[in-house]
């Protein structure tokens, strides 16, 4: 471990960022929920004499620091958890049932305190204005833009952004990224087939939309195998299908849901034209109707700005070494951290936990998700390094 001066600072505050963590996980919110945690948070930031703003986005926070006689950088954090029943073995356990932090903004939200913590005491070194984002409903709520549509990067303006995700492919005390798109632009589908139901014996007196919706299932395979450029990835996922409850009788309608990704929006959209039409059509050519909706928000690719992510590499590499950052491929999942890089050069790093000999092995979204801690103080480190460095950079 390194003896960056960040690093030891984050290290001396460590129990008491830990400590945070473990309350939050204890006690997950979902989406727009996040009452308890988003007053934690201005319990943390009032005893640490820092201003902030608040409500925006139902439940999100905005802190701000410094003598705003300079540039504006900004720092985000998640504060969400997830519908999931935790199944770890941890002393700290989430006592909600059916709620988890399972994708680790408990850390997230915790690092970003220990951040507000260090920045708070090195205020007078801090020319220019640092502001502290906790936002609501990452996980499909598109907390993120709303956020940014009330105004958090905004008064003043910022000119850069980092967040921070835990990464558990990645090991404990190394951290990874890239620039470009690093996160997918990625939205839901519903699809409702409505056939005509009937007695299971008599198939021809009734329209199947058994059979429809799983030739549909098949044939949206083909968007990807068959229509995409080879070299512009993009996934349709098929993950929910609900039909009928007899198994003698030939149910009225068929409900699928997923997910569709891409590495652009205009790919994104692209694929959503494709499934509407194939599905039209797959129906139509068995005498069925189908409805085709994409609910909630399409959240667009995260894009690291080139500069930011080679600011925060060389951080990075400060604070561990050479062989413990990596320039990581993109991967598929989405954040809507892109919503504040769709505005504001900025930088989304993923910070490793993993530790085999703990058990934290499993992936964000799984009921035995678990951490190191010890990324942490490392996390927190990264947050104050970057804020404090882009500040000097943009003067
Ligand atoms: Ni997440």
């Amino acid at each position: 471990m390194s003896n960056h001066v960040y690093h030891q600072d984050a290290l001396a505050i460590q129990t008491w960022i830990v400590q945070l963590r473990r309350q939050l996980h204890r006690f997950p919110e979902v989406m727009y929920e996040e009452v308890k945690t988003s007053q934690l948070v201005r319990q943390t930031l009032d005893q640490l004499g820092i201003a902030y703003q608040h409500p925006l986005a139902e439940t999100g926070v905005l802190a701000t620091l410094g003598n705003g006689n300079g540039p504006c950088v900004a720092l985000r954090a998640d504060m969400d958890a997830l519908p999931i029943h935790e199944e770890t073995d941890v002393s700290f356990r989430s006592e909600i049932a059916g709620k988890m932090h399972a994708c680790g903004h408990d850390c997230h939200t915790a690092m970003l305190l220990g951040a507000a913590r260090l920045l708070k005491e090195r205020e007078a070194e801090i020319q220019g204005t640092v502001k502290l984002i906790f936002q609501p409903a990452e996980e499909g709520g598109a907390g993120g833009q709303r956020m940014r549509d009330e105004g958090a990067l905004e008064n003043p303006a910022v000119e850069r952004i980092f967040g921070l995700h835990v990464w558990p492919q990645l090991p404990v005390g190394s951290f990874g990224s890239r620039p470009g798109v690093f996160l997918a632009a990625a939205g839901a589908v519903e699809i409702t087939v409505h056939g005509r139901g009937g007695h299971a014996a008599m198939p021809h007196l009734t329209i199947d939309p058994v059979v429809v919706a799983a030739k549909i299932v098949t044939e949206l395979q083909t968007i990807v195998s068959r229509e995409l450029d080879p070299l512009d990835p993009g996934v349709v996922s098929i993950t929910t299908i609900h039909g009928g409850e007899a198994y003698n009788v030939i149910p009225e309608t068929v409900q699928l849901r997923g997910t569709i990704r891409a590495l652009s929006m205009k790919t994104l959209q692209q694929m959503q034209q494709r499934v509407r039409e194939i599905t039209a059509a797959v129906a139509a050519a068995h005498r069925c109707e189908a409805s085709i909706t994409f609910p909630g928000n399409d959240y667009p690719p995260t894009v690291n700005d080139a500069q930011c992510w080679s600011v925060a590499k060389q951080l990075a590499v400060e604070l561990t070494d050479e062989d413990h950052v990596q320039e990581l491929p993109p991967t598929m999942g989405g954040e809507d951290f892109a919503f504040y890089t769709e505005q504001v050069p900025g930088c989304f790093v993923a910070i490793g936990v993993r530790n085999e000999e703990q058990g934290a092995i499993y992936s964000v979204h799984h009921p035995k998700f678990k951490v190191d801690e010890d990324a942490l103080p490392l996390g927190v480190a990264l947050h104050v390094a970057f804020a404090m460095k882009s500040l000097a950079e943009l003067r």
